[in-house]
């Protein structure tokens, strides 16, 4: 009896230890928002219409990340059904499934966006198709920018949310650039 129990707690124990050491790790987000290089696919886009270019904000990335945080605690993991945090900045959202090539990050998500630029048309500074996350992207009224990311679906589906500041004019009489 005594033994038979033993090899119960033994167990236990065991498998508290084997989901530690190999359960499904919490993602973390700055592995999916990869600052450095979001930066630069920015700037190479901003480069190519003569745009200056943009810093990491770090005020600016806390805000996304409590954002997003937020998102991920009310379980908002539908594709599609996030949105925007109406917040003092100008903000693109992307998320895509954990896959081999491309997978969302936030290098990827400015990618993603920058295949609106043929969607925009300068002359008459309107969108023939969705544009604005392209428009946001070489805004030269903003100066920085910050990112935040989640995950949900054990880690499968992978949400990059990106801030801007100054958040750009946007109108009808005011171009990007
Ligand atoms: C970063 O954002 C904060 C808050 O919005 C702003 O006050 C600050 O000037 C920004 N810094 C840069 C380098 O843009
Ligand atoms: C931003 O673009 C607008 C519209 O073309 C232009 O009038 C303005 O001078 C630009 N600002 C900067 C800082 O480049």
């Amino acid at each position: 009896m005594l033994s038979s129990r033993y090899s119960f707690v033994v167990l236990t124990l065991f498998s508290v230890l084997l989901t530690r050491a190999y359960g499904l790790p919490k993602v973390r987000p700055i592995y999916d928002i990869q600052p450095r290089k979001t930066v630069e696919a920015h700037n190479k886009i901003r480069a190519e219409v003569g745009v200056a270019p943009l810093v990491w904000n770090k005020t600016v990335a806390a805000y996304a990340q409590r954002f997003a945080n937020r998102q991920a605690k009310a379980g908002v993991c539908d594709y599609g059904s996030m949105k925007h945090s109406g917040g003092p900045y100008g903000e693109n959202i992307a998320a895509g499934w954990v896959q081999p090539e491309d997978q969302m990050s936030g290098p990827i998500a400015a990618k993603y966006w920058y295949t609106e630029k043929p969607n925009y048309d300068y002359a008459t500074n309107k969108c023939k198709d969705v544009c604005g996350h392209y428009t946001q992207m070489v805004a030269n009224q903003s100066f920085s920018l910050g990112c935040g990311s989640f995950r949900c679906h054990d880690n499968e589906l992978i949400y990059i949310v990106c801030d801007y500041y100054p958040m750009p004019v946007g109108d009808e009489h005011t171009r990007p650039y």
